[in-house]
C-alpha cells in the first residue's frame, strides 16, 4: 500500500504525502511548450499526451501520487453537451434551461465514449510503478452549473433558478449526472485508478438546507456505488467550511479543505472517522522559501490536532496557480516532506514559526 492511500484512510504513515490539485498545468514549461502544439481538449483526448502530462508533473514535483490529466467537463461533452475550450474559459453552447433538454442528455457508457480518458490511466499506470494514480469527476452540482449557466458564473442565478423554480427538472439532471460519475469513477478504478476524487469546486454556493437535499443524496448515491472497490474516495469543495458535518454525511473517506478555514478546526469539527486534504492557500506559493516553509510548518501543525497528524494528505486549498514558478512547488513538496517526518523532533525543522491565529498569545 501508498503512503497516500494509507493516510487517505487514516493508518499511520511515516510522514504527511502530498500532491497539488491541478500539479500539470500551465505554471509548467514543459505543459505551456505542449500546449503551442496541441488545443487543451486534444490534450485530454490524446491518451498517450495526457499520460505523459500526469507522470511528467507527479516526477517533477516528487508528488506521492499522480492525479490523471483530464477534465471534469468531458463527462458533459460525452452526455451530449456541445463543449468548448478558450482563452475566455469554457463555454457550453446552447446553455440547458429546461425539462426537455435534460430530458435529451445522455447517461453515457465510459468505454464507449470516454474511452481516451481511460486509454490515459492505463498508459499512466503503467508508468507510474508504485505510484497511485488518482481519478476524478466533477461532483454533480458542479457540472450542472457549467450546463445551466453555459460556462463560468459569478452568481449561479440561472442555476439556482431551476433548482427553486423547477425542482423535478433539476433533480433529473442531478441524478443524470450523478449515474453519469458514478460510471466514469469506476470505469477508472477498474483501468488502474488507487483513488478517486468528486470535484464540487461550487459546492459552497447553497444554503445548508439546499445543500442537504439537492446535494448530498446524489453524492451518497455516487459514494456508496464505490464502496466494494476498496478505493479512498476523496470530496473537495471550496468556500464549504459551513458545510463540513454535512460533507461527512457523504461518506467520503476524505474531506479536501480550503485555507478558508484552520485545519484544526476542519479536523476538530470533522472528526476522527475521516481524514483531511489540504489546505495551504495556493497563493502562499508567491512567497518566498522562508514564508512559504513558516505556512507550511502551521499546516503541518494544524493537521496533528487530530491524530497527531495521521489521516491528513497535504495540498494546495485549490488549484495551483499559473503564475506560480516551479521551482517553488518542488521547495513546498520538499518542505512538507522534510517537516512531516513522524515521531516529530522537537528540534523542529523549520526557520520561522507561525501561530496558529486562534492559538492566544502564548508562544509556541
Ligand atoms: O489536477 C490535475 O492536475 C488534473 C487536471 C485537471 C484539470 N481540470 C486540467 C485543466 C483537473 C482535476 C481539473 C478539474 C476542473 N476543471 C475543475 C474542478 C477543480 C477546480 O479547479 O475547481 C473545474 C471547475 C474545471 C473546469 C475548467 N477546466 C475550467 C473552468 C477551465 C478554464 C479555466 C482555467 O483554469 O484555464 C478548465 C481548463 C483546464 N483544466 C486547464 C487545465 C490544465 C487549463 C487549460 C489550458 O489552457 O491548458
Amino acid at each position: 500500500m501508498s503512503l497516500f492511500v494509507d493516510a487517505c484512510f487514516g493508518r499511520p504513515t511515516p510522514r504527511t504525502p502530498v500532491w497539488l490539485m491541478r500539479q500539470a498545468g500551465r505554471y509548467q514549461p514543459s505543459y505551456r511548450a505542449l500546449r503551442e502544439r496541441v488545443s487543451f481538449l486534444e490534450l485530454c483526448k490524446t491518451p498517450e499526451l495526457a499520460a505523459e502530462v500526469t507522470v511528467r508533473a507527479a516526477r517533477e514535483l516528487d508528488a506521492d501520487a499522480a492525479i490523471i490529466f483530464s477534465d471534469i467537463l468531458v463527462a458533459l461533452e460525452a452526455m451530449g453537451a456541445p463543449l468548448e475550450l478558450s482563452e475566455a474559459g469554457p463555454r457550453l453552447a446552447p446553455p440547458l434551461r429546461d425539462r426537455a433538454a435534460v430530458e435529451a442528455l445522455a447517461v453515457p457508457d465510459p468505454a464507449a465514449s470516454l474511452g481516451f480518458v481511460l486509454d490515459a490511466v492505463r498508459l499512466a499506470r503503467r508508468e507510474l510503478g508504485e505510484l497511485p494514480l488518482i481519478g476524478f469527476a466533477g461532483a454533480p452540482l458542479t457540472l450542472a452549473s457549467y450546463l445551466v449557466e453555459g460556462g463560468n458564473s459569478k452568481s449561479y442565478t440561472r442555476l439556482k433558478a431551476l433548482i427553486y423554480q423547477e425542482p423535478a427538472t433539476a433533480r433529473l439532471l442531478f441524478d443524470k449526472l450523478a449515474r453519469t460519475v458514478l460510471a466514469l469513477l469506476r470505469a477508472q478504478v477498474e483501468a488502474g485508478c488507487a483513488a478517486v476524487q468528486l470535484f464540487d469546486s461550487w459546492g459552497g454556493i447553497l444554503a445548508p438546507l439546499d445543500y442537504r437535499e439537492l446535494v448530498l443524496p446524489y453524492l451518497a448515491q455516487i459514494f456508496a456505488g464505490l464502496a466494494d472497490l476498496g478505493v479512498p474516495r476523496i470530496l473537495f469543495a471550496t468556500c464549504s467550511s459551513t458545510l463540513l458535518e454535512l460533507q461527512r454525511e457523504s461518506g467520503a473517506d476524505v474531506i479536501g479543505v480550503d485555507w478558508r478555514i484552520d485545519l484544526d478546526e476542519a479536523r476538530r469539527r470533522l472528526g476522527p472517522r475521516v481524514a483531511v486534504q489540504g489546505n495551504l492557500e495556493p497563493a502562499c506559493l508567491f512567497m518566498e522559501e522562508a514564508a512559504l516553509e513558516a505556512r507550511v510548518a502551521l499546516v503541518l501543525e494544524q493537521a496533528r490536532a487530530v491524530r497527531g497528524g495521521d489521516g491528513h494528505v497535504f495540498n494546495l486549498g485549490h488549484g495551483i496557480l499559473p503564475e506560480t514558478r516551479p521551482e517553488r512547488a518542488r521547495f513546498l513538496v520538499d518542505a512538507v516532506h522534510r517537516l512531516s517526518r513522524r515521531p516529530p523532533t522537537t528540534a523542529g525543522g523549520g526557520s520561522a514559526r507561525l501561530r496558529s491565529p486562534r492559538a492566544g498569545s502564548a508562544a509556541v
